[in-house]
């Protein structure tokens, strides 16, 4: 793994202190806090918890220029650093099993063959709590990101550093508050955190999982920014209402995205 590259700078013409490149007209997009999309597209492939293409894009857009750096450090099949590149950020994706990072590789090759770009992207397999202690201190303008939600996903890993298999929820959240203490070190003073997650109701463990990770952050020193919701316009499967008579579990018709600043 190769960080000397780190940090970039923005090689658009917009003034120091300008958040974004959109104009006031292009920002009213952007501008709700809920997220009503159908899917733009899909990959082929399956991967568990991947994003539609719009939630990063929208992040990416919102809180970088071209030539920054967004960092996934669980990128699963790529859809920040696919987004990234496309946009013309550099990147950087990190996860821990190595189908994942395999598959980021494939899609960016694949972007490459349409449209050649000379972003940077460093794709590596391996812990990101250990990876990026490797990430020079206030380097990353942007991290989007999507942790396991809590042992939902079966990821068919069997790494002892594969948290999507933690069953115990409070080690689970202690785990989470190792990569978020990392992520507060490389991310810029500034800059954004956005994470992607679900809660999660089991019939004995009732997860809030997105109001964990503000008490987390708040605690590591991030502000809380903005929470938003992003609806999922595909099934999620199952029945319409667990649980029938006796206790109520709702069926998950949306995910919440928790934007910190550091
Ligand atoms: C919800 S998925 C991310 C999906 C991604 N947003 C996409 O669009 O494909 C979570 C990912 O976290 C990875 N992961 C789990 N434990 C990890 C760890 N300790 N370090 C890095 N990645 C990890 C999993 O392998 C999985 O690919």
């Amino acid at each position: 793994m190769d960080f000397s590259w780190l940090p970039t700078k923005r090689t658009c013409a917009c003034p120091d202190g300008k958040l974004n490149c959109l104009t006031r007209a292009e920002l009213i997009k952007f501008g709700s806090t809920v997220i009503d999309l159908k899917p733009r597209q899909r990959w082929r492939e399956k991967h568990g918890g991947r994003f539609i293409p719009q939630v990063p894009e929208k992040f990416i857009m919102l809180f970088t220029h071209p030539g920054e750096t967004v960092l996934d450090p669980f990128c699963g099949s790529g859809t920040t650093n696919v987004e990234a590149k496309r946009l013309k950020r550099n990147s950087v994706g990190i996860d821990i099993n190595p189908y994942s990072t395999g598959m980021t590789l494939h899609r960016l090759a694949e972007l490459d063959m349409l449209e050649k770009s000379n972003t940077m992207h460093e794709i590596v397999q391996g812990n990101c709590v250990e990876v990026m202690e490797r990430i020079p201190m206030g380097s990353i303008d942007l991290i989007v990101t999507s942790p396991p939600y809590f042992d939902v996903v079966d990821y068919k890993s069997d790494n002892p550093e594969q948290w999507g298999n933690i069953h115990d929820y409070p080690v689970f959240l202690d785990k989470m508050k190792l990569a978020f203490e990392k992520m507060h070190k490389v991310v810029k003073p500034g800059g954004y955190v956005v994470v992607v997650t679900q809660d999660v109701y089991k019939k004995y463990a009732k997860c809030p999982l997105h109001a964990d990770y503000i008490s987390i952050c708040r605690t590591i020193g991030f502000e809380v920014a903005s929470t938003q919701v992003y609806i999922l316009n595909y099934s999620t499967g199952g029945r319409l209402i667990y649980g029938y008579p006796k206790s109520y579990y709702p069926k998950n018709d949306n995910e919440f995205i928790d934007i910190f600043k550091k």
